[in-house]
This record gives structure tokens, sequence and C-alpha cells, in this order.
């Protein structure tokens, strides 16, 4: 059911873990399976991403996504890190079964929601970012026993 990516993702997830003072922080969650993503990002004042890190509360796909994404935004800038979608996302992983899109997609929305808190925070607008339906950064951070 699971391609060798996903498993090799999920069983050994590169990037776990948070970024103290990073340039964004993005926590998205699933209201239907209640997972919840959390990504963080230093950029530099370059606008290119140094590091990525994430913490997912989360089913294996999941896992396996944040981890894809994060190996996928690391050294890109601002503008090639939207390109990171669900789907680049799923293609680097050799696919998701159909009922695990959906994990896919919150990979995609942390990313976005770390981005657009970065934007926020430096006053600039990125092209194509919309804040994320699914945002929950209330300046939570470091509460997840709330969740
Ligand atoms: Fe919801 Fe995977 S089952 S994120």
């Amino acid at each position: 059911m699971y391609t060798e990516k996903v498993m090799d993702h999920f069983q050994h997830p590169r990037n776990v873990g948070e970024i103290e003072n990073a340039s964004g922080v993005g926590t998205v969650g699933n209201a239907k399976c209640g997972d919840i993503m959390r990504i963080y990002l230093d950029i530099d004042e370059n606008q290119i991403i140094r590091d990525c890190k994430f913490k997912t509360f989360g089913c294996g796909a999941a896992i396996a996504t944040s981890s894809m994404a994060t190996e996928l935004v690391k050294g890109k800038n601002i503008r090639e890190a939207m390109e990171v979608t669900n789907k680049a996302v799923m293609e680097a992983l050799d696919g998701l079964p159909p009922v695990k899109v959906h994990c896919s997609l919150l990979a995609e929305e942390a990313i976005h929601a770390a981005l657009w808190d970065y934007a926020e925070k430096h006053d600039i607008k990125i092209e194509g970012l919309v804040r994320p339906k699914n945002d929950i950064h209330e300046g939570e951070e470091g509460e997840e026993e709330d969740y």
C-alpha cells in the first residue's frame, strides 16, 4: 500500500524538531482526522530557506509527507518553496494511497502557513500566497499540550 520512499521517510523522518527563533512557523490541522503539523523555517536575508524542521502529531503518511516537504524546501528561495505543493511532495514519495492524499495537503498548508508567518513578520507579500484555511497559528507555539 505504501511506497518504499513513504516507508523510509516514515521510519527515518528527516528534519524532526524545532528551530528556535524561527523566521516563520506554521501550524495546521485537519479537523476530520485530528492530525496536526507544524513547520519551522529559518530564512536568511536573501530569502533562502537555510533550514526547515517539523513536528507532526499525526499518521504515518503525515510524518512521511512532512519529512519530504522539509527536504524539498531546504535551500530553496521563498518563491520556489511555493512550488512545493502537495502534488510535488506526493511525486517525490512515489505516490500515496488516495485516502492519504489529504495528509500531503497538510504538508503544503504547513509550509504556506510558515511562509505566511514569515511574510507577516517582515511585512512582505509572497506572490500567490494566501493564508491557509486550516492555519491554527495564533501565537500558541510551545503549548502543544493544548492539542
Ligand atoms: Fe490525517 Fe494523515 S490521516 S493527516
